[in-house]
């Protein structure tokens, strides 16, 4: 294959994202490897634990991944089959697969286009589209805090109908605590390009004993031990299988991981901090860009930082993601809403017209770098380039 100068560009230039993995992070999953002992077991209790304790919930059960977790929260909820669960289409897709997967039907709701959150009355609209929603998927989307009381509010729902996605938000406080302990379960991403990166896995968080203990069965095919437990001195190799599951269990290598990343987080968190703000400072005035809305009431994550190009008249979102990639800057787009993607319009429906404030920001989002190894030189190259790209003086 021949390698195009654009491409060496890019290969020497500004990454997108970039997963941290420590070196204290590879010497666990090393010691893991070596000690004989390498699915689930201590070292997934013990990172359970110190998850919980972090973000303040009463319990903490690994998963492999967010899409698991809230397919398993959701399952843990015992819906009748086809009930009705509200989810922004602002979403990645596979949050919208896991309510499908749960046996439910996703109802989808607009998004303020200024924040890309639903706000309540967009919550309630939804609700009152059909028959009454039994569950509604709560995004804190890009870190950002939602107000998760007020939706369950506007969805006449009570906090444990509630599944918060917090694959961006480990680390955002809304309703005054850590994002983990305000509904009935949370689930959080370790993705490779989340904030704390171990390639994959999930966990979630719930304060309910029940749902805990639903979540630790369905994750390992319903069974009523794991391995760890049935090959423990005095184990048994008998096991019953007490509820459907599915395979969703977290490893111990990567478990291992997860507990020495997360001694790094609040030191990557506040490099996050400093690029936002910095970003912040560079393009609040620039033409044409409309800034991420700073969070009232809470604590942003930053996991991503979302620019929208928003000049009608000039040039589009798209020429300006082209742009940049041409000069070495990785960026993204958070999200293609759900319900221009084609399995999603054919399952669902068509949502023509329904979420004007998803279809106005879906050609105008674009997510800039962000990762806490930018330095300030990276981050005043890419918002020179964005200056450039929307043919704005610098
Ligand atoms: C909003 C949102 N929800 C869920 C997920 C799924 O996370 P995972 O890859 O851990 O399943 C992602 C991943 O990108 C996401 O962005």
């Amino acid at each position: 294959m021949t390698v195009t100068a654009a491409a060496l560009a890019r290969s020497t230039s500004i990454p997108f994202c970039v997963a941290d993995i420590t070196p204290e992070a590879r010497a666990a999953a090393d010691r893991v490897l070596s000690g004989g002992w390498v699915t689930t077991g201590p070292e997934v209790a013990a990172f359970e634990d110190e998850f919980a304790a972090f973000v303040g919930a009463r319990h903490a059960v690994a998963v492999s991944s967010c899409t698991a977790g809230l397919q398993l929260a959701l399952r843990a909820l015992e819906l009748p089959a086809g009930a009705r669960v509200l989810t922004p289409s602002m979403t990645f897709a596979g949050a919208v697969h896991a309510i499908l997967q749960a046996g439910l039907e996703p109802v989808l709701v607009d998004v303020d286009p200024e924040t890309l959150m639903p706000a309540p009355e967009h919550v309630a609209a939804a609700a009152e589209r059909g028959p009454r929603p039994s569950a509604m998927v709560v995004l804190h989307y890009a870190g950002a805090p939602a107000d998760v009381a007020a939706l369950a509010e506007a969805a006449r729902l009570p906090m444990e109908f509630v599944v918060e996605d917090a694959a961006h938000a480990l680390w955002t406080r809304a309703g005054g605590r850590d994002v983990g302990t305000l509904s009935g379960a949370t689930c959080f991403s370790f993705y490779a390009t989340k904030n704390l990166p171990l390639g994959e896995g999930g966990m979630v968080t719930t304060q309910d004993d029940r749902t805990a203990s639903y979540i630790r069965r369905a994750r390992l095919h319903g069974m009523s031990k794991d391995a760890w437990r049935r090959y423990l001195p005095g184990g048994t190799w008998r096991y019953d299988i007490e509820i459907a599951g599915i395979k969703a269990n977290m490893t111990d290598v990567t478990a291992a991981m997860g507990r020495a990343q997360l001694a790094h987080l609040a030191t990557w968190q506040s490099r996050r901090e400093q690029v936002a703000a910095r970003y912040q400072a560079a393009l609040a005035d620039l033409p044409g860009i409309r800034m991420p809305i700073e969070s009232t009431g809470g604590r942003h994550a930053w996991h991503l930082f979302v620019v929208q190009v928003a000049r009608a008249d000039a040039v589009s979102r798209d020429t300006v993601a082209a742009d940049l990639e041409e000069r070495g800057i990785g960026c993204s787009v958070h999200f293609i809403p759900v319900h221009h993607l084609r399995y999603f319009r054919e399952v669902l429906g068509d949502y023509a017209g329904l979420l004007p404030g998803t279809d106005a920001a879906a050609d105008r989002v674009l997510s800039l770098p962000m990762h806490p190894r930018l330095s300030d030189a990276e981050v005043d190259c890419v918002c020179e380039a964005l200056a450039d790209a929307v043919g704005a003086p610098w």
